[in-house]
C-alpha cells in the first residue's frame, strides 16, 4: 500500500502520516508548507509536494503534472486521506468574510472531490478514500454554517461515491472527534459573539477532554487499514469498535 495525506505538516494530518509511516506504508503528503520531523524520521518512506489546495488551479496544475503518477507506479494499493481542512469564516449570515468562505469551500470540498476523481482515475488498483469530517456536518452549531456546510458535503460525497458500487474503491467520511490541534486553538479564539458555544470549546481545553493527535491518529490509522473500513459510507471515530 501507498498514502496520500492532505494537511499533513501538524495537527491529525501529522500524526496520521507518522502512523501511517510507522507501519512501513510509504506517505505522499500534500500541504503548502513542509514537515521536516517526518522527512527526519522516515527519510525512504515518506515524500512531500507543496500546493496550496485552496486554489483549484494550482491543484489542476499538480495533477497534471508528473509527481503523482510516479509515486503510484508500482503501488499495489492506494489509501488518500483528505484531512487538510480549515474552519472558515465564524460568523452568522451577512457578516462572513466572502475571502476565507471561499478558501473553506475550496479547501474542505473542491480539493478532496477533485483529488479523489483524480486517483480513481489515475489508479486503477484497489483504492480507499477517507474524507475527514466533522460532527459539525451532522449537527448545527451556530457560527458554523460554513464549516458545517463543507463537512456535511464530504459525508454526502462518500454516500453517493458509495453507491456507485465500484468494486475496487471503498470510501468513508469519518467524523474524529475533539482533538487538541491549532484547529481548536483557532476556535478558543473566535468570539462568544460569533460562536456562542465558545465556553464550552474552552471548558474541552481546561478540563483535558481534548484527544491527543497521537490517539485519534492510531485509531483512525488501525479503522483505515481495517476489514470494516468502508462497509458504512459515513462513521463517527469514536464509536468505532477499537481495532
Ligand atoms: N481538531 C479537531 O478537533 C477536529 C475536529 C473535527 C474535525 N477535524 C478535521 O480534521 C482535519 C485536520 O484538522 P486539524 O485540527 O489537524 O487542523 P490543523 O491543525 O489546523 O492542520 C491543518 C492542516 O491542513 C493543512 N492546510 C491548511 N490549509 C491548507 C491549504 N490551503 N492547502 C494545503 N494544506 C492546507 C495545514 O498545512 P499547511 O499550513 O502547511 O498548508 C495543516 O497541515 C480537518 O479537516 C478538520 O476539519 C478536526
Amino acid at each position: 500500500m501507498k498514502a496520500i495525506v492532505t494537511g499533513h505538516t501538524r495537527g491529525l494530518g501529522q500524526a496520521m502520516a507518522s502512523a501511517l509511516l510507522g507501519r512501513g506504508i510509504p506517505v505522499l503528503g500534500l500541504a503548502r508548507s513542509a514537515c521536516p520531523e517526518l522527512t527526519e524520521q522516515f527519510p525512504e518512506l515518506f515524500q512531500q509536494a507543496t500546493v496550496d489546495l485552496a486554489d483549484p488551479d494550482a491543484l489542476q496544475r499538480w495533477l497534471d503534472g508528473n509527481v503523482l503518477d510516479s509515486y503510484l507506479a508500482g503501488a499495489t494499493s492506494v489509501q488518500l486521506v483528505n484531512n487538510a481542512g480549515t474552519l472558515g469564516p465564524v460568523a452568522p449570515l451577512g457578516r462572513q468574510e466572502s475571502d476565507a468562505l471561499v478558501q473553506a469551500v475550496n479547501l474542505n470540498i473542491t480539493a478532496p472531490l477533485l483529488l479523489s476523481d483524480a486517483l480513481a482515475r489515475k489508479y486503477q488498483g484497489q483504492l480507499r478514500i477517507a474524507h475527514i469530517s466533522s460532527g459539525a456536518g451532522r449537527s448545527a452549531f451556530a457560527g458554523w454554517s460554513i464549516y458545517g456546510a463543507t463537512k456535511a458535503a464530504l459525508d454526502h460525497h462518500a454516500r453517493c461515491a458509495a453507491a456507485d458500487c465500484v468494486s475496487r474503491l471503498r470510501i468513508c467520511s469519518i467524523a474524529p472527534g475533539v482533538i487538541d490541534t491549532d484547529m481548536q486553538a483557532t476556535i478558543r479564539r473566535t468570539s462568544a459573539e460569533d460562536f456562542p458555544l465558545l465556553e464550552r470549546f474552552l471548558a474541552l481545553k481546561h478540563q483535558g477532554e481534548l484527544t491527543s493527535p497521537a490517539d485519534a491518529a492510531e485509531r483512525m490509522v488501525s479503522h483505515l487499514l481495517s476489514e470494516e473500513f468502508g462497509k458504512e459510507a459515513v462513521a463517527d471515530l469514536r464509536s468505532l469498535p477499537t481495532a
